[in-house]
């Protein structure tokens, strides 16, 4: 559970109003109790009913609704939260919010509000620009406000420019970003790798491997979840971006060293991708045919070792290093020589023979090696691993620091 917080998203009237069902499944997601305020003129892109079926909640809409006034007053609503997030912010509410009216729920609950906020303004591009629109920003922003975006790109008035309501994914990266601002990680950095990576034969085919990524992403979730800023490297899985995760896709091998080297400089790098060993040496450009005869054997070449690459990369190598082994047999030997050989800190070495259900499965068994320690861990389920990893590293680098 990344936010385990109460957000009220007051939701107002422009088309990017669109995006919030996606926004509150998202918050939702990562574990945030969402409640919404609907505007009017919010109401005019956004069903109640749509917001209903996803916060599993009445949708609060009119400040005079005894219905509404019974269950949770605007007092109540705006006290009950740990966060307000007003997706999206309209010039018109940005007014308000400036000037302390209270005109109807939404900007009553935002006057009465003593909670942290956030807006994500929407809206044309001239609006956005205009010295009305620019002081009640300075305005916003004087009183602690959180402004997130607009981003730049096409609007919907058919324009070009600044006005477009950032993605959910960026709001909520920013509410788990306040959260987690006094958390143990925060002011670290760290990298993770994740997932398998794909070796291309020809442009339909490649080599990979059983990982899902599920261990690598929860890891990047658990270090989020401590307020470390996280950039998740991952080869193609079916996993979900975790919440409040900077993720760069890639493909091969030599895309996830690439990608890990642009990230440094990193206080921590979990390197938990099962990255192929080798590629074809000479992929084929078009789409090989069969021909009735068998296929000679490919010519494999090896991938750069990107956990490697990292434990020796000199002033940039990240201060806490760790690997994974995993392995068949001899469990913990074959750890001891990756975590000498690859010049990492810790090595977490599990079995993922495939009685053990390690790849895919919800499950692992780790054992923490050190030079000279070993710790058994418990059979876990992955997400666990992931937090008591995270709170391993927070110790750790608590007390070296
Ligand atoms: N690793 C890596 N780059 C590679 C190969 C492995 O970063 N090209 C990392 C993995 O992410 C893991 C660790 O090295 O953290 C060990 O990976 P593993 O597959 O267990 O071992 P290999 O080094 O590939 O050795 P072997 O397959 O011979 O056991």
């Amino acid at each position: 559970m990344i936010i385990d917080k109460r957000i009220l998203l007051v939701v107002t009237g422009g088309i990017a109003a669109y995006k919030t069902p996606e926004l509150v499944r998202q918050l939702t997601k990562a574990g945030a109790r969402v409640r919404v305020i609907l505007t009017k003129g919010g109401a005019q892109f956004v069903t109640p009913m749509t917001l209903e079926a996803l916060t599993q909640d009445t949708v609060y809409q009119d400040l005079f609704s005894l219905t509404d006034e019974n269950s949770m007053g605007h007092i109540e609503l705006s006290r009950d939260a740990d966060l307000v997030i007003v997706a999206p912010a309209t010039a018109d509410i940005m007014a308000k919010m400036a000037a302390g009216m209270a005109d109807d729920l939404a900007t009553t609950a935002l006057l009465a509000t003593d909670k942290p906020v956030i807006i994500a303004p929407a809206m044309n591009v001239r609006m956005w620009e205009h010295p009305a629109t620019r002081d009640n920003l300075k305005t916003l922003i004087s009183r602690d406000i959180t402004i997130i975006g607009p981003d730049e790109g096409d609007m919907a008035c058919g324009e070009y420019g600044m006005g477009r309501m950032s993605a959910p994914e960026e709001i909520v990266e920013t509410a788990v970003r306040f959260f987690s601002a006094s958390g143990r990680l925060s002011g670290k950095r760290a990298i993770v790798t994740s997932g398998p990576t794909h070796e291309a034969i020809d442009p339909v085919r490649y080599i990979a491997n059983h990982s899902s990524g599920k261990q690598g992403h929860a890891i990047a979730s658990a270090l989020a979840a401590q307020g470390c800023e996280v950039t998740l490297v991952s080869g193609p899985t079916n996993q979900s971006n975790p919440a409040g995760v900077h993720v760069v896709p890639v493909r091969t091998a030599r895309e996830m060293l690439a990608a890990c080297v642009a990230s440094l400089p990193a206080d921590i790098a979990v390197c938990a991708a099962a990255v192929a060993d080798w590629r074809v040496s000479d992929e084929a450009s078009q789409k090989m045919k069969k021909d009735g005869k068998s296929l000679a054997p490919l010519e494999l070449c090896e991938n750069p070792d990107i956990l490697k690459t990292l434990g020796n990369s000199g002033t940039q190598r990240p201060g806490l290093l760790v690997g994974f082994a995993a392995e068949t047999e001899n469990i913990i030997d074959n750890a001891r020589v990756k975590l000498s050989t690859k010049n990492c800190d810790w090595v977490l070495a599990n079995d993922v023979s495939s009685d053990a259900g390690t790849f895919g499965g919800e499950h692992n068994t780790i054992h923490l090696v050190q030079q000279d320690d070993v710790e058994d861990w418990p059979r876990l389920t992955k997400d666990a691993v992931a937090e008591k990893l995270a709170s391993r590293i927070a110790d750790t680098l608590e007390e070296t620091s």
